[in-house]
């Protein structure tokens, strides 16, 4: 069987390292698009470089033309740029809607077929361009927000408790960052329940409530530290994670931004929900019954991801 053919639209930061990750878990072969094809090549080759010592065998090519991501089973998409000193955040979200525009008709025209994660912020309104753009079925278009999330709060929660990150499931919703919806009910250590354990002793309403804090502004924490740039190895390996229960059907149950149409009371927009992936892309909605607390803070960040998106449309992108 041929490998399968996996096209990152955005040489960067994720991008290089998703292909490195991609090569050392030889989930396939990679394509890196960038507007500086330059880049893309130059990390493809250095990547393939380490391949003969690390032992993976992916061909990895760099692209500034489309039609090098044609027939890709996957893409995920990385492209856009950042936020600037002096740049609003309509500047920011003008800037990336166009680009995703561009790489959402890339897609449409030569890799229809695919499975597609997008990585670009403002996250639930860009993917939701995404999809509209390349008219793919929103079953096969996917937001990467609350893997990441859900991996942070498990390592604080894993640190808060001096056990392993392996031993802690957590349990997250809503739009990516500020607004991201915890359900500490359904966050575990080793399926023991976060109120339960506060219970027994083990941490106070405080403390989680401080972790909950720090992880809804995990991505500002690391911006403020790496003063250039923001986090690019916890959301290339959530993103791996998702890419990976696709290509080998494994429908995991993860938090992802998807297009929801009626499921919570919400329909229209993309936010993050527990799904199952599997060969067929979204192959399950996960809707869970909120308290009434609950029900509040999901409703709040749904609408924060609606006032965006309306936002987004009088720009008349
Ligand atoms: N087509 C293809 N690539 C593009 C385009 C475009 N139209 N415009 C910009 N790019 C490329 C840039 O050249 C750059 O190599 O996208 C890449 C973005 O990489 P970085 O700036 O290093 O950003 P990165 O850290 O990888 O994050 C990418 O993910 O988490 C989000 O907020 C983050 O939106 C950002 C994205």
């Amino acid at each position: 069987m041929a490998r399968k053919k996996i096209a990152l639209i955005g040489a960067g930061n994720i991008g290089g390292t998703l292909a490195h990750l991609i090569g050392l878990k030889e989930l396939g072969d990679v394509v890196l698009f960038d507007v500086f094809p330059g880049v893309a090549a130059g990390k493809a080759l250095d990547i393939m470089q380490s391949g003969p010592v690390d032992g993976f065998d992916s061909a990895m090519s760099g692209a500034g033309d489309y039609s090098a991501i044609a027939g890709a089973d996957v893409c995920i998409v990385t492209a856009g740029f950042p936020r600037m000193p002096g740049m609003s955040r309509d500047d920011l979200l003008t800037k990336n809607a166009e680009v995703i525009a561009k790489v959402g008709e890339g897609i449409k025209t030569y890799a229809p077929d695919a499975f597609v994660i997008c990585i670009t912020n403002p996250l639930d309104v860009m993917v939701w361009v995404l999809q509209q753009k390349s008219g793919l079925p929103p079953e096969k278009v996917v937001g990467m927000a609350g893997v990441l999330d859900s991996s942070r709060f498990r390592l604080f929660l894993a640190q808060e408790f001096g056990v392993s990150v392996e031993d802690v499931t957590a349990f997250v919703l809503g739009g990516h960052g500020d607004t991201m919806v915890p359900l500490t009910r359904y966050s575990t250590v080793a399926g023991i329940p976060i109120p339960d354990l506060i219970k027994m002793g083990w941490t106070t309403q405080e403390k989680i409530d401080a972790i909950v804090t720090r992880t809804a502004n995990g991505g500002g924490e690391i911006v403020k530290l790496l003063e250039k740039g923001s986090a690019f190895y916890a959301p290339a390996a959530s993103a791996i994670a998702m890419a990976e229960s696709y290509l080998l059907d494994k429908k995991r149950v993860l938090p992802s931004a998807v297009l929801l149409n009626g499921e919570y009371g919400q329909s229209g927009f993309y936010v993050g929900v527990p799904v199952v992936i599997g060969a067929k892309g979204v192959e399950r909605i996960v809707e869970v019954q909120f308290t009434a607390e609950e029900k509040a803070a999901f409703e709040k960040s749904c609408d924060a991801v609606k006032k965006l998106i309306a936002d987004f449309k009088k720009l008349g992108v």
